[in-house]
């Protein structure tokens, strides 16, 4: 049994779809967030930015006597990953559950992946498909545009700014005739229903957060690494922009409400 709090983090919202999944999974967990809406997006940044911020996103979290780290963040899961495994903490990211869960769904063999350009163009979700099964055809599509229209609230499937962005980007995929498309950064399910309509009915749509808060769910109960009963406590997020903007989107999506509390990360608190 551990009471401590699982942390996760992101660069800003997407973390969020993790966060709701292990509500979901593990009732009784209680979670520390941090999402770094001050310097959102992470996937546009070279490598050794993106892994600069990881290192501090991390030690924050350590800060807070967390008992796992989730990097809920395909763009820090795909750059990153050495950093975490360093942690004296388990650490946990999206890629390898995720491409285990597209290679089971695409019963044609042809997987899309959707991410951020440095996603993409670490190639971390095609290096882990192809060793599952060298046999799978994938297609990739970084889109840029997604994590800003999701972080400015452009995330209502009737949005026609999304609705177009979402066309262009994803009509070669569908073209392809993937069986499966990965949601390669966690802000992608915050406008899963656009990513839908564009994709029609029959494409599994897997998502990327979803995925690593059940590896990470399934890894704490089997090392039996819980909360015990009624060791639950309130939620924290912590964030480094107005904390109103990311609660309104926040709450929009958890469905519950949310109270940010902005930090410095750069300097400490
Ligand atoms: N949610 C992050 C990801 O999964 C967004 C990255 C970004 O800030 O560009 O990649």
């Amino acid at each position: 049994m551990d009471n401590r709090p699982i942390g996760v983090f992101d660069s800003g919202l997407g973390g969020l779809t993790a966060v709701k999944e292990l509500e979901l999974a593990l009732p009784g967990e209680s979670i520390v967030y941090f999402g770094d809406t001050g310097r959102v997006p992470y996937g546009s940044r070279s490598r050794e930015t993106v892994r600069r911020y990881a290192r501090q996103d991390m030690n924050f979290l350590l800060g807070h006597n967390v008992k796992a780290v989730l990097a809920a963040c395909g763009t820090v899961s795909s750059t990153a990953g050495d950093i975490g495994a360093a942690l004296p903490v388990p650490y946990f990211d999206v890629v390898a559950p995720t491409a285990r869960a597209a290679a089971k769904a695409a019963d044609n063999r042809r997987v899309g992946v959707i991410g951020t350009s440095a996603t993409i163009a670490s190639g971390s979700y095609v290096r882990a498909l192809r060793e599952l099964d060298p046999k799978l055809e994938v297609f990739s599509q970084a889109c840029p545009l997604f994590v800003p229209l999701v972080e400015s609230g452009f995330v209502d499937p009737e949005d026609p700014i999304t609705r177009l962005a979402a066309e262009r980007y994803l009509t070669p995929l569908r073209e392809a005739g993937v069986g499966a498309l990965i949601l390669g950064c966690t802000h992608y399910p915050i406008i899963r229903r656009t990513i839908r309509q564009v994709m029609g009915p029959d494409i599994a749509l897997i998502d990327s957060g979803r995925e690593a808060a059940l590896a990470l769910a399934e890894f704490l109960a089997s090392h039996e690494l819980l909360c015990g009963p009624d060791q639950r406590r309130q939620a924290e997020y912590y964030v480094t922009d107005a904390p109103e903007d990311f609660a309104s989107v926040a709450e929009l999506f958890l469905g519950h409400s949310v109270a940010g509390r902005r930090i410095d990360i750069e300097n400490g608190e």
